[in-house]
């Protein structure tokens, strides 16, 4: 019997679930592979008493509709960077890969499927380059991978923020207001630029395009001096004023991989405020909600898809690549290309032109 091990790492992700049953049901039928799945991301491999559970049709029976992941998950830490607390208080971080795969050779693990995001997929392509077979899936909300046309997950996201803004418009039109919708996408505004457009957001601002805060104002003045007293705005968590940094969090959690974004829809207030904007202005952060719940039948499809691809090249011994969507195929790139570049919004991109042939304005 064979042994394939399945990871989920970095933020959840509705569709996780569904990857894992895919290549849970794609291995039953060849007999010969066992699946089963590491706690936490890598890091029930790397605890003692090792945390691992066998994944048969019986466990990932109807969990392809279930968001998060059965898995759990992290996007702290990992093989490479493991945190240790210092004998005066402080952490530093440990490089314990080796040691990792030692133990899933003493495991039996002859591959390894490993479900994340860019961070997870760079670890995947530093295990690979030491010798493990592994083939990573990529997920994300964020919609920030250019090596496959969509990831599961991203549409859920939409959808989510979609539903917010369709609520805020009713709120905003009762009450003469400015509201802000603040939502995820990290430096990718494609969540934001996708709600806008399907919400109907007057204004909509992103992290790729540096916004000017009078071009903002004058946007919101238009829209009530033409008597519609009100304005929706869309704002991407990782969006800044021309000049100004991110809005961050202040604490920063230990071994945390990324800066954690967050708040821009309040620095945006205040700054409309400072600019002289004399309307009422609520904000909103829409936050987590948006990679929770159901998954759409999109996502739950795709996520389906990878899943008996990973489970198929893992068949077929096709190693240190990453399962990629190229309409209208699912196909895979080798992960050094997987992680060569993000999937940014760019100024020419046909949904841009689309949201500016609806008049939506960008601040710029
Ligand atoms: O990458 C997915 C994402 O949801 C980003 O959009 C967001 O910036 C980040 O993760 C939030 O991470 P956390 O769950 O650690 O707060």
């Amino acid at each position: 019997m064979k042994r394939c091990l399945v990871v989920t790492g970095g933020g959840d992700c509705p569709g996780l679930n569904a990857v894992i049953r895919a290549i849970v049901k794609r291995a039953a039928s060849e007999k010969d592979w066992e699946i089963v799945g590491s706690i936490e991301a890598f890091n029930g491999i790397l605890r003692e008493p090792t945390e691992i559970v066998i994944l048969d049709e019986k466990k990932v029976a109807g969990i392809h509709y279930l968001g998060g992941t059965i898995l759990q998950t992290t996007n702290k830490g990992g093989p490479f960077a493991w945190p240790v607390k210092n004998n005066d208080g402080t952490w530093s971080t440990v490089d314990r890969s080796d040691e990792m795969l030692r133990k899933l050779q003493y495991l039996g693990i002859d591959a390894v499927i490993n479900i994340g995001g860019d961070g997870s997929q760079r670890i995947s392509k530093r295990l690979a380059d030491k010798g493990l077979n592994i083939i990573g899936v990529p997920k994300t909300i964020d919609n920030d991978l250019t090596a496959t046309d969509s990831t599961f997950g991203f549409q859920t996201a939409v959808q989510i923020a979609t539903e917010a803004v369709d609520k805020l418009v009713t709120t905003a039109a009762s009450h003469n207001r400015v509201l802000i919708l603040e939502v995820m996408g990290r430096y990718a505004g494609w969540i934001a630029l996708n709600a806008a457009v399907a919400g109907g957001a007057e204004i909509c601002l992103l992290p790729e395009f540096p916004y000017h805060i009078e071009k903002v104002l004058d946007k919101v003045n238009e829209r009530f001096n033409r008597d519609h007293g009100f304005v929706n705005i869309v704002i991407s968590e990782g969006a800044r004023a021309v000049g100004k940094d991110f809005a961050t969090q202040e604490e920063q959690e230990v071994g945390y991989r990324n800066r954690r974004l967050g708040g821009v829809a309040n620095v945006l207030m205040h700054e409309l405020i400072e600019a002289g904007c004399q309307h009422s202005i609520r904000t909103t952060v829409l936050g987590h909600l948006q990679r929770g719940g159901i998954p759409t039948a999109y996502d739950r499809i795709l996520a389906t898809q990878f899943g008996v691809k990973a489970m198929e090249m893992v068949l077929n011994g096709e190693y240190s690549r990453m399962v990629s969507y190229r309409h209208p195929e699912i196909t895979s790139v080798s992960l050094e290309d997987a992680l060569q570049k993000p999937n940014l919004v760019e100024y020419d991109t046909a949904l841009m032109r689309t949201a500016m042939g609806i008049g939506i304005n960008f601040g710029i």
